[in-house]
């Protein structure tokens, strides 16, 4: 039998294709393209074909592909110390605390692997804050949420997931939900009471199709948290990290909350890295045996996490993505009318609506790949773009050149 790895490297993109629908499951309908290489912005596929990549993993790749500070630390890494568990200490992890810390204002982190375990856990943690501190009667503790969101593919968080795709199939859901509109003050305070543990929403909704709420909306979100003391937990797992032109999206509100949530780009497109930060008072409910993850806060991680946090130490990223997102968002002005009938957008970060009688966002999506650059729809007509924050104008302007034939093709 051919080893896996000779095989990979003799079969082409159709037959790994081929290949991927008998032997995974179909919870995916990726692009057809298959990716054996990357550098920065750029991927090839296994003939040897360019692609810019528009999508960064979802945010995930923020700093682009292999960036060679994030592959210097963990080649370091790897060469020192891989793996403890929390059973013992390793000399990593002390640091990159301190470092999330110093880069939120907030005091505590508790570290995960996924972006679904920060939420999960945060939920636990809100609700035994809500107990010990708050004085919620037991097994009473609630979580207001927003609709539309997307938190993960977890039982509990698909069980908050207006998503009925998400969902179908795969109750009983666990209670202590209440969900609001995205976006709607009034009546988030009209479901908040005494029950109330914590508050979670996404400073922008990603999936939702990069939803961005009016001004003033979370500072109202934190106002009212805060009189009815309850949790303010901010999902930043897409949006932070540099994505908006800023470190956190929440800083375009200059709002604090109590838990922050990290993930995605905290791992730098190496290894899953994902984070619940918070205030002490929060955190420190937490007892041995109470919470755990074999993987999370492993040494490699940590220093991979650290190396992330220097990068965003130098604002460079920050910078880059306030930037070119004016050359984004002037972009997609420009195609107005032009075949896209709406488009919002944060930084590098922008959700697109496509005039439906063009074509789906999947097959927008589709011609995009034909023509080099990769992108996913998200609902209906929807494409999503969100470059890696070290693409250049030039780069940016040519994918935007690319849309705009796409379009009038
Ligand atoms: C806002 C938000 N929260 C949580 C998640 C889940 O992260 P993961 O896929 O790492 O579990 C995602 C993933 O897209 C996300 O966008």
């Amino acid at each position: 039998m051919t080893a896996p790895t000779a095989q990979a490297a003799t079969r082409s993109s159709a037959e790994l294709i081929r290949a991927e629908d008998t032997a995974l499951a179909h919870n995916y309908h990726p692009l057809p393209v298959v990716v054996a290489r990357a550098e920065g912005v750029w991927v090839s596929d296994v003939e040897g074909r360019r692609y810019l990549d528009m999508l960064a993993g979802y945010s995930a790749l923020n700093f682009g592909h292999r960036h060679p500070a994030l592959i210097e630390a963990a080649h370091r890494q790897l060469d020192q110390l891989t793996l403890t568990s929390r059973a013992f200490h390793n000399d990593r992890l002390a640091g990159f605390a301190e470092g999330l810390a110093e880069l939120t204002g907030l005091d505590m982190t508790l570290p995960m692997n996924t972006g679904a375990e920060a939420v999960e856990s945060a939920v636990k943690v809100a609700r035994k804050w809500a107990y010990e501190v708050k004085g919620v009667a037991r097994d009473r503790a609630t979580v207001v949420v927003a609709a539309d969101n997307f938190h993960g593919r977890t039982t509990t968080i698909v069980g908050f997931s207006t998503d009925e795709v998400a969902r179908e199939g795969f109750g009983p859901f666990a209670p202590g939900f209440r969900v609001v509109p995205y976006n709607d003050l009034p009546a988030l305070e009209a479901a908040v009471d005494e029950t109330t543990a914590a508050v979670l929403i996404e400073p922008i909704q990603g999936e939702a199709g990069v939803v961005i709420p009016d001004d003033g909306y979370l500072a109202g979100v934190r106002d009212l948290t805060r009189r009815a003391n309850a949790l303010f937990i901010a999902d930043e797992i897409q949006s932070g990290l540099g994505r908006t032109g800023a470190t956190l999206a929440v800083e375009h509100e200059r709002v604090l909350p109590d838990v922050l949530l990290l993930g995605k780009a905290l791992g730098g497109g190496i290894v899953p890295v994902s984070a619940v930060v918070a205030r002490r008072e929060v955190l420190g409910v937490l007892g041995p045996g109470q919470h755990g993850s074999t993987f999370g806060g492993n040494p490699l991680a940590a220093a991979v996490g650290s190396a992330v946090l220097d990068l965003l130490r130098t604002g460079e990223y920050q910078r880059r993505a306030a930037e070119l997102g004016e050359v984004l968002d002037a972009g997609l002005a420009a195609l107005a009318g032009r075949g896209v009938v709406g488009h919002r957008s944060r930084g590098l970060w922008a959700g697109v609506d496509i005039d439906p009688a063009i074509g789906t966002g999947r097959e927008i999506s589709e011609r995009l790949m034909a023509e080099g650059v990769l992108v996913k729809d998200t609902h209906g007509s929807t494409i999503r773009l969100a470059p890696p924050l070290t693409i250049t104008r030039e780069e940016l302007t040519w994918a935007l050149a690319r849309l705009a034939a796409v379009l009038s093709a």
